[in-house]
């Protein structure tokens, strides 16, 4: 098993994944396809975890794939969807070498996956990416951002991207790639970019004692 994924198959086999889809994915997906026929609209969740955005799109009735690297989490989000009736194509396999045919997708969804991954690697999974969607089908991105809170936490090996997180929300992760806004223009420099947003929570106490610790791009763009 590759280095980028060690670390979360040991999270899911201590039970440590997100059970709840991710709120804001849940509003974007709900917005850009309010239709009733979503059969037709397939959807790949790239980095599935433990399912939580799978169960989400399964249980809206999109045509639903989900991959990832890590065994367990495949196994978990499959027993999920299993025990809710619901369906889904989930594998295991690694983004690098997609195994989906040329503009099979009109939706990828990345909740906090491609960032876990060295940079060159980065730059070939979004060719994947491309290489997967329809035309005009959308890649929507969760990616961690320089200005987070925990990157302080890190030792940072090649440009933006560190290890060795002491604490903070990374201490469970292994890579974790931190995007300027120049390398998103960059990776996505074939596709139209609709959107970047920038998310962050600002604690106006303590930081260091804050709950919730989020710094990320948001960010929408057409094959
Ligand atoms: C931070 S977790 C996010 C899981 C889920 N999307 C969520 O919202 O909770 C990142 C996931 O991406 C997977 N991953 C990262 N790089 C990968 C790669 N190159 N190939 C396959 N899976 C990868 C990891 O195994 C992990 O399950």
């Amino acid at each position: 098993m590759e280095k980028e994924i060690e670390a979360w198959e040991r999270n899911y086999q201590k039970g440590r994944y997100n059970n709840w889809p991710y709120d804001i994915l849940v509003s974007l997906v709900m917005n850009l396809f309010a239709v009733k026929e979503r059969q037709q609209i397939k959807i790949l969740d790239l980095g599935c975890g433990g399912g939580n955005n799978t169960y989400f799109l399964a249980k809206e009735g999109f045509k639903t794939y989900a991959i990832d690297g890590a065994p367990k989490g495949v196994e978990i989000t499959k027993k999920r969807l299993k025990q809710e009736n619901l369906n889904a194509q989930c594998i295991v396999g690694n983004f690098k070498n997609l195994p989906y045919e040329n503009d099979f997708f009109n939706c990828i969804i990345d909740r906090a996956s491609i960032y876990c991954n060295i940079w060159k690697d980065i730059k070939l999974i979004f060719n994947e990416v491309y290489r997967v969607l329809k035309k005009e089908g959308i890649y929507i991105g969760f990616l961690p951002n320089l200005n987070h809170p925990d990157l302080i936490y890190g030792e940072e090996f090649e440009k933006n991207t560190y290890t060795n997180f002491k604490e903070g929300s990374y201490s469970h992760s292994d890579i974790a790639h931190f995007f300027s806004k120049d390398e998103i223009i960059d990776v996505l420099k074939d596709f139209m970019i609709e959107d970047i947003l920038e998310h962050k929570l600002n604690c106006i106490l303590d930081e260091k004692k804050s709950h919730l610790r989020l710094a990320e791009y948001i960010v929408m763009a057409r094959k």
